[in-house]
């Protein structure tokens, strides 16, 4: 089930769908999971971010109902939600506070009068730190859009994700994840600008490198972890430094110097410091791979997990023994840590002729080192929503 082309799982939706709710769906929409090679913990510091969607996708059919009911069924949970368009409805899985959160931001903003029935399917690994959830969202927004023939904007459709996410799921998270789910292109990652909501698609590949996942299985529930503390951190760290200087900078403005109004051994100088230099770092490892310095590529990759290790403290023992043995594994160049932090997956530059040998190495050594059993899967590259 894990790797199986977009096609097949899009096909296999469709039938499942069909054999719940006895008839075809109207549409589908298959949304990506993702990968993001630099830039982490910076999208809602308005800072730089390069992801790019990968070869796991959820996918939502949608048929029309005659009445104002929703039925909703989770093939991956199992699971099945149904309620009405008008009223109230208290959700306790979170897959169903997505759908909820969206319905209710769409009903705000749209006359919406027949319900709908709608199967849910897909191979992300979640709670891995690849954005299932951006995904489970993406998909389904996907899908109620085209259902409804809603005309919603980018920018809008970006707009309701995040109203979600925070208002419904209570995550503060930033624009990242639903950004690469709606708009990524295989060709390449995104080079992704939140300061000015803008990105690029860059079309570079590597010759002779993969990106690999080495997924902790611990599992990083985002809205219990303590990433709405670093979100909260971050602006105290600004609005101190902002208090110093007696001015009203952007987070983006910050740079090195201002850096020196906080107290160097506080938890807010090291926050500040990790964003600063990651966004740096953004530009560092878009020079090494427009130079083929895949070395390099490599050595950025691990500057930014250690920054993330000490200064943002979003590691936890199994990625850091992830880290460790990976270090000396054959055909490593560098990884770290990806997505919110607090376990999740590491994601790694590998030479593709040592892919088997680095594999069996972390696997062995974590295992006989450290009692750990990871998940490893090779990743490829991915556009955004697709509609079928
Ligand atoms: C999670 C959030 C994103 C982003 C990353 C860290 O994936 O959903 O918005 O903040 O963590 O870069």
């Amino acid at each position: 089930m894990d790797r199986i082309s977009r096609f097949k799982l899009v096909e296999e939706t469709k039938k499942i769908f069909k054999s719940r709710f006895s008839v075809d769906p109207a549409h589908t929409s298959s949304a990506p999971g993702r990968i993001n090679i630099i830039g982490e913990h910076t999208d809602y510091n308005l800072g730089l971010a390069m992801p790019v969607g990968i070869n796991r996708w959820v996918c939502a059919s949608i048929s029309h109902r005659v009445d104002s009911q929703i039925h909703v069924f989770s093939k991956n949970f199992n699971k099945s939600l149904q309620l009405d368009l008008i009223g109230n409805i208290e959700t306790t899985d979170l897959w169903e506070k997505y759908i909820v959160g969206i319905l209710s931001v769409v009903k705000q903003r749209f006359n919406i009068k027949f319900g709908f029935n709608m199967l849910l399917y897909g191979n992300v690994p979640i709670g891995a730190g690849v954005s299932s959830s951006a995904a489970l969202e993406v998909a389904i927004l996907g899908s109620i859009k085209e259902l409804y023939q809603l005309s919603i904007t980018t920018n809008e459709f970006l707009d309701i994700c995040s109203k979600v996410d925070n208002d419904y799921v209570g995550v503060k998270s930033g624009m990242l994840d639903q950004y690469v789910s709606l708009l990524s292109d295989k060709q390449g990652p995104m080079l992704i600008d939140f300061s000015k909501s803008s990105h690029k698609n860059l079309k570079f590949s590597l010759k002779k490198e993969n990106f690999i996942l080495i997924n902790s299985l611990v599992d990083r529930k985002l809205a219990r972890s303590d990433y709405n503390v670093r979100v909260k951190e971050c602006r105290e760290a600004l609005e101190l430094i902002n208090s110093k200087l007696d001015q009203s900078k952007k987070i983006y403005e910050i740079d090195c110097e201002d850096l020196n109004y906080l107290d160097r051994h506080s938890i807010h100088y090291k926050r500040l410091y990790h964003v600063v230099t990651e966004n740096q770092r953004v530009y560092k490892l878009l020079s090494a791979i427009k130079e083929g310095n895949i070395n390099m590529v490599g050595k950025i990759l691990s500057y930014s997990h250690k920054s993330l290790s000490e200064n943002y403290e979003v590691s936890c023992n199994e990625i850091e023994s992830i880290i460790k043995v990976s270090n000396y594994a054959p055909g490593f160049y560098g990884g770290r840590i990806m997505g919110g932090g607090f376990g999740g997956c590491t994601v790694n530059l590998v030479d593709s002729d040592r892919l088997e040998e680095f594999e069996s190495y972390v696997h062995y050594h974590l295992c006989s080192k450290y009692s750990l059993n990871v998940k490893i899967e090779r990743v490829e590259f991915s556009d955004g929503l697709k509609s079928h």
